[in-house]
């Protein structure tokens, strides 16, 4: 463990004492296995794409087959990592609270690979496809490698089952991570930039409603000086060792 991380013990009381921990994570949290974070610039044949401009409705309508061989290489990519040690923690510290809500950003499905439970999809899944023009959800769609898949029922394109910028996020996520922000009286952001909304107006909720906040990010956010706790530094150290620390205190 660096000498820099430092639990308090005012934050192992307040994990002790708390009544309903919610967590929110971002792209920084899967960093540590390998997958970019979504701010990042890509690598190899993705270099002079931005993601702002990929994930978007309109770009699929306008070129689907490269939308569909970029989330193809994105599948590939996250089917070859593993979850982290930050993962893992996240599901070990389900067991020292009393009420543990998991929401994440991420699409990639490593905090489910981890082992956590009823996590809390803000931002869609990637390994789903959806009917682009009806919305519904196609399990065992005729995925090849060059074409854009279509939807059995309606012969509609295929999309993945991500949110978008300028979609909407699922009703019931939204719901769901909007009543546990506002109900927990201790809030983790974890890996976020804090920058794309609503997502990041959850902290805000939570803060409102009288969570104390704690921050993991070796970078600042937005957040940051709001943050009762902030880290900045990896979750894969900040976490495990947030563990420990628990552990250790009986
Ligand atoms: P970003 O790429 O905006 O931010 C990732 C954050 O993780 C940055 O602030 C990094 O400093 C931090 N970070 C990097 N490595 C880390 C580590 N090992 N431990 C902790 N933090 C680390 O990603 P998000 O905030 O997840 O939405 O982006 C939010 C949403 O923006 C995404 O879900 C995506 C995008 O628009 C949609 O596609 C709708």
């Amino acid at each position: 463990m660096p000498d820099d991380v430092v639990i308090t013990e005012a934050l192992i009381d307040a994990l002790r004492s708390s009544r309903h921990v919610c967590v929110l994570t971002g792209s920084g949290i899967s960093a540590e296995s390998g997958v970019p974070t979504f701010r990042e610039a890509q690598s190899g044949l993705w270099e002079k794409y931005d993601p702002q401009q990929l994930a978007t409705p309109e770009a699929f309508v306008d070129d689907p087959a490269l939308i569909w061989k970029w989330y193809r290489w994105r599948r590939d990519l996250v089917t070859k990592v593993e979850p982290n040690a930050g993962h893992r923690a996240l599901v070990d510290l389900q067991a020292y609270v009393n009420e543990f809500t998991l929401i994440t950003q991420n699409v990639d499905g490593l905090h489910q690979r981890a082992g956590s439970q009823n996590v809390i999809e803000f931002h869609g899944n990637l390994f789903e496809d959806r009917c682009f023009v009806e919305g519904c959800v196609v399990t065992n769609s005729k995925d090849s490698s060059d074409e854009v898949p279509t939807c059995p029922a309606c012969g509609g394109n295929l999309r993945p089952g991500v949110v978008w910028f300028g979609e909407a996020i699922p009703k019931n996520a939204l719901h769901d991570a909007t009543k546990a922000a506002s109900d927990c009286d201790l809030f983790f952001s974890i890996g976020t930039s804090s920058l794309v909304w609503p997502a990041a107006g959850l902290a805000e909720t939570a803060r409102a409603n009288g969570a104390t906040i704690v921050e993991i990010n070796p970078k600042s956010t937005p957040l940051s000086s709001m943050s009762n706790f902030c880290f900045n530094d990896l979750a894969g150290t900040v976490l495990p060792e947030l563990l420990l620390r628990l552990r250790a205190s009986g």
